[in-house]
């Protein structure tokens, strides 16, 4: 590793303080050591850019690599970046780990299918999902809006699009969750529901081969560029990036952003009243806005020196792993004025929630579209929404990769 001088007063990352609110340590590191060199919980030694500036500029540095192979100490650390014993299986192979020119090629072959058209064709069956699952709870005049609303919604959405049967659905439910609960704790559970995964997704494609039918996997298999196709390999792990880049993620979109409405009780009725005169607009630059605030994804954009650099002034070895912290950027007091505030009508509102350069997210028509439904007909079918606990005794699942609420207890009663 790279020298960093010393900072005794530096904060502590990844405690429980941390995950609860974790902006404080950022305006530290932001204003102190910008580029700055930390242990991860899992022992790897990582770097971590905070500044809006830096940060856009390591997201679209042809320099910074993102195939984990790349890590200096991948071979010892085997493990500890990504999914154990998966990191360099088939399944791992996909646009998030990869570097142009494959990365080119498999991107330019799913935009082929996975379209802004299609996502927009899919609007109706978003709806009819946000509604189903509001109608399961609204009776009851309570809910925890992560468990009942927030988490099945996004996995429920992207396996209609790519076409996995209904019946199966509720299977990659459980692996998904599987994941996400152990995601921080025994790594043995996240390898064995990828296991399943996979073996689930291979016989899949095999079936959708023999019988295409109008679906994203369909579309995947059928895509060609250039008289190429995605091997089946290739598609398989397209179809895990699809699956699972947008499932905690919206998640958490869905999950701060409640949230955030309801701890602002001004902006909360701001868009209320939006949602109630059908105005699209400030609901969609809401929702961008609460993407900036409190967004989903910390830390997890892992980029790896391909050579020695340096960044912010900071010289980086050949090897060492970048990671990019977005939460951190989108609170710069340099690129957005009070950052620290949540506003709805901000102009300007150039985050980086979805990243930047050739690894955009993907999925962002589709989250967008999956955020503004959720959260506005949550306002509109439940306009008495509020928090049934004290702020103070919600847990995070926090950390490194993403930043989530584990529960969301809500009440709409009027008494
Ligand atoms: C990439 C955020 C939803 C699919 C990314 C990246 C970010 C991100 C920050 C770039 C990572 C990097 O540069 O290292 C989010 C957020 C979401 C969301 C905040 C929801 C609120 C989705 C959804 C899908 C999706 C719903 C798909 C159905 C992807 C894919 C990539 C990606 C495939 C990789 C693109 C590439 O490497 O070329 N996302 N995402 N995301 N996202 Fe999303």
């Amino acid at each position: 590793m790279s020298e960093q001088p010393c900072d005794s007063s530096a904060p502590t990352l990844f405690t429980w303080e941390f995950a609860t609110d974790p902006y404080p340590a950022y305006a530290w590191l932001r204003d102190h050591a910008p580029v700055h060199r930390t242990t991860l919980p899992s022992g790897v030694d990582a770097w971590l850019v905070t500044r809006y500036a830096d940060a856009k500029k390591a997201l679209a540095d042809p320099r910074l690599s993102k195939n984990p192979q790349r890590h200096s100490a991948a071979a010892h650390a085997k493990g500890k970046v990504g999914i154990p014993g998966e990191r360099s299986a088939e399944l791992m192979t996909h646009l998030l780990n990869i570097d142009p020119p494959d990365h080119t090629r498999l991107r330019r072959l799913v935009s082929k299918a996975f379209t802004p058209g299609r996502v927009a064709e899919f609007a109706p069956r978003v709806r009819t999902l946000t509604d189903q699952l509001i109608d399961a709870f609204e009776e009851r005049g309570e809910a925890d809006l992560i468990h009942e609303f927030a988490f099945p919604l996004p996995i429920y959405a992207i396996c209609d699009l790519l076409g996995v049967p209904r019946e199966d659905q509720d299977d990659l439910r459980d692996w998904a969750g599987m994941m996400i609960r152990h995601g921080s704790g025994p790594r043995g559970g996240v390898a064995r529901a990828v296991k399943r995964i996979r073996g689930y997704l291979a016989e899949l494609i095999h079936r959708k081969r023999g019988d295409f039918g109008e679906d994203l996997i369909s579309g995947l298999i059928r895509a060609s560029d250039h008289g190429e196709h995605l091997t089946e390999n290739e598609a398989a792990a397209m179809c895990f990036v699809l699956l699972f880049a947008g499932f905690e993620t919206t998640i958490n979109l869905i999950g701060n952003g409640v949230y955030a409405l309801l701890r602002n009780p001004e902006q909360r009725a701001h868009m209320q009243r939006a949602v109630e005169e059908g105005d699209e607009r400030l609901l969609a630059a809401g929702v961008e806005e609460l993407l900036r605030y409190d967004g989903p994804v910390e830390i997890a954009t892992w980029r790896f020196a391909t050579e020695p650099l340096t960044l912010a002034g900071q010289r980086i070895a050949e090897g060492e792993p970048v990671l990019v912290v977005l939460a951190a950027a989108d609170r710069d007091p340099e690129r957005f004025a009070a950052p620290d505030v949540l506003d709805l009508t901000r102009r300007d509102n150039q985050h980086l929630g979805y990243g930047h350069g050739i690894h955009y997210c993907l999925g962002a028509p589709l989250a967008r579209l999956e955020a503004r439904t959720a959260i506005g007909t949550l306002l509109r079918r439940l306009p008495g929404l509020r928090l049934a606990a004290d702020p103070e005794d919600l847990r995070w699942r926090g950390g490194l990769i993403m930043r989530g609420l584990r529960t969301l207890p809500v009440t709409w009663n009027s008494t």
